[in-house]
């Protein structure tokens, strides 16, 4: 951050000394920004002040980001991605984010396993899990991208993909999987426009029904760490969200191919999970997470622990994580799992490398006794609570 005066003045105040617990971090640009937009409203963003600022920044150090392209850039409101599990409907967020396909993917081959009767804390759980992250991960790098871009199959979420994905899976060792799978045709482009560690997840509901999963990110911690001069505002650097080349790993260690290619005006994808699910029709749990490619992992362990396994939003959050995006080929445990379980994967031959801890996740519930719980991540700071 020291590259750049306006973060180094905000962030740094005279390096080495990094503020630490209890410093004051005072923010009057980002006040006066938040207070233009209160004000001005989204045009303050993208026809006005903050876009000329931007623009000027980029000018002076050979930047490409214009002010025409921010007036440009519009919202896009999505068909979510829908799909069930054990009789409870799933509602997640569409590409270009990855993460409600393959939330719903992976889902879609576990519901042919018996979870339930395996206990969430043993091998034989972690294993299945595991293998179904690797199918899922190998179809993100050859098939997800921006759909205005590139034709992301819908036939990905379909129960009868899944069916075949899941025949693939051995209950008694790892699977090498060399590719990415073809889902079958489907009648329709469905995840086209609807027309008519920095990510932060809020997950919130009121008592008049209203349900959220949000999640907003400004890609790796500090994103770009340049702060606009005069605005408080930090650019992200979610280009590394992109494929830079097939096969060459961002800084999550994520490969893509040609669907997910760099090219003007497309956007970049995402794991970002945002999910609602619901019972009868009703919402009964809202979940997301943070910390990249992990991200679809937490939210769907956090599902099968709520569904599978009868936990609580915090008993779901605070249980053991693991992660396996099928390249590397390497499975990520949390430590919680223990020397056993580990051990008992390492023989069934996964390359496990073992995490003290994976992710920060947020959820709120409501159970079958209509009683609301809210947990926040217990591996990180905040708090949740139900007012
Ligand atoms: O949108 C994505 O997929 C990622 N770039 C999110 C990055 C992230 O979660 C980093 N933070 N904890």
């Amino acid at each position: 951050m020291a590259l750049f005066p306006e973060s180094e003045a905000i962030f740094l105040k005279g390096l080495p000394s990094v503020p630490s617990a209890g410093d004051r971090l005072r923010q009057s640009d980002l006040a006066r920004s938040y207070r233009q937009m209160a004000k001005g409203g989204v045009a303050w963003f993208y026809q006005g002040d903050f876009a000329r600022r931007t623009a000027e920044w980029m000018k002076a150090h050979g930047g490409v980001v214009t002010a025409a392209d921010f007036d440009r850039y519009e919202v896009v409101p999505r068909e979510p991605v829908r799909g069930t599990y054990r009789g409870y409907e799933i509602v997640s967020f569409p590409p270009p984010s990855s993460g409600g396909v393959h939330v719903v993917e992976i889902l879609n081959i576990l519901e042919r396993f018996d979870l339930a009767a395996m206990g969430d804390d043993s091998a034989e759980f972690a294993h299945v899990v595991a293998e179904a992250m690797k199918l899922a991960f190998a179809d993100r790098a050859r098939w997800l991208g921006d759909p205005d871009f590139a034709r992301v199959p819908r036939g990905l979420v379909s129960k009868e993909y899944a069916a075949e994905l899941a025949r693939r899976i051995r209950l008694d060792r790892a699977s090498v999987v060399a590719s990415a799978g073809t889902p079958p045709e489907t009648d329709r482009d469905w995840f086209t426009r609807e027309r008519n560690r920095h990510t932060t997840h809020f997950s919130t509901a009121d008592t008049e029904g209203n349900w959220v999963a949000c999640t907003a990110s400004l890609n790796t911690s500090f994103g770009s760490k340049v702060v606009v001069p005069g605005t408080g505002l930090l650019l992200n650097n979610h280009m590394d969200d992109f494929s830079a080349q097939p096969g060459v790993p961002n800084y999550f260690g994520l490969v893509g191919a040609e669907a997910n290619a760099i090219e003007a005006r497309k956007r970049p994808l995402s794991s970002m999970s945002p999910t609602l699910v619901l019972r009868d029709g009703q919402p009964i749990l809202s979940v997301g997470a943070a910390g990249g490619p992990t991200i679809i992992s937490q939210t769907l362990l956090a599902i099968l622990r709520v569904i599978d396994f009868k936990k609580s939003p915090r008993e779901a959050l605070a249980a053991p994580r693991l992660h396996h995006q099928w390249k590397p080929d390497e499975l990520h445990l949390e430590r919680a799992w223990g020397e056993a379980v580990i051990a008992e994967l390492r023989r069934r031959g996964h390359t496990v490398a073992v995490d003290a801890s994976l992710g920060a996740a947020q959820a709120v519930g409501r159970d079958a006794q209509g009683q609301w719980s809210a947990a926040a991540d217990p591996r990180g700071e905040g708090a949740a609570g139900v007012w």
